[in-house]
């Protein structure tokens, strides 16, 4: 760009005569995420396997909403006011609560007219560690297409939270981020090699979800515990257009 449209361009944004591109960032990891600014920002929380993803079908499912919570006795307590009880640990149900983190015990009919308490060995911590964001929002490949209309539409800078596994990075969340981050790139400004690693390795494996995340920790944990299905499943784009933000502590439809 020359130095005259460039100094218009400026001109333009001192005069409020055009909007600043909103800027996107990825976070690789809940490890990194004190190396960025979350305030006034929307932050997507991802965590494909499987938070965000029964998060989407919950609601997609008639569900009134979800409230994230860290700690398996907070759940517990929710039971005693009428919320159904999912709490799910290293990927398998714990005992005593009406389901685990499956998308797939959301689709009985059980969770329809009801708000649901969840807690997951990660995805629902790092909802709890947004605090100051302006809307913290639910990504999955599920509902992608209108988790980006929505970013669009709305004025604000772009945090993409990857969930990961126990504050390592993990390959699933991160290739959501760059499939997510492909679809804002002409509506932002992308000064980020997170970002830019998320992107290419979406470029690369679109075509081959499934077999890129075969050798992925996650992947190989969840078919121990004979979760194929569900993989799958979570790996389907645009079959729901809701879009989940937080109100109140509670993740709700848009
Ligand atoms: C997580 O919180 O990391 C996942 O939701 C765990 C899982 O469902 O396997």
């Amino acid at each position: 760009m020359d130095l005259i449209t460039t100094t218009l361009n400026i001109e333009k944004y001192v005069l409020g005569l055009q909007q600043m591109p909103k800027s996107l960032e990825v976070v690789l990891s809940p490890a990194l995420l004190s190396e960025v600014d979350i305030v006034g920002k929307n932050v997507v929380v991802i965590d494909i396997l499987r938070a965000t993803s029964t998060i989407c079908t919950a609601l997609h499912h008639g569900a009134l909403g979800v409230k994230p919570v860290t700690h398996a006795e907070e759940a517990a307590l929710l039971k005693d006011i009428g919320y159904i009880t999912a709490a799910e640990r290293n990927g398998e149900k714990l005992p005593g609560f009406d389901m685990g983190n499956s998308p797939f015990e959301c689709m009985d009919g059980k969770v329809k007219d009801k708000y649901i308490a969840l807690t997951t060995t990660n995805g629902t911590k790092c909802i709890e560690m947004t605090d100051g964001a302006a809307n913290v929002l639910s990504g999955s490949f599920l509902n992608i297409s209108s988790l980006a209309n929505w970013l669009i539409d709305s004025p604000n800078d772009i945090i993409l939270f990857c969930a990961g596994w126990k504050d390592k990075v993990n390959m699933e969340d991160t290739l959501f981020a760059g499939a997510l981050a492909l679809k804002l790139k002409s509506f932002v400004e992308i000064d980020c090699d997170s970002a830019q690693m998320a992107m290419q390795i979406y470029r690369n494996n679109s075509d081959r979800i499934i077999d890129f995340l075969k050798d992925s920790s996650h992947y190989k944990r969840l078919s121990r515990l004979h979760h194929e299905e569900d993989m799958i499943y979570c790996f389907q784009e645009d079959i729901m257009d809701c879009v989940p933000v937080l109100k109140n502590g509670i993740l709700v439809a848009y």
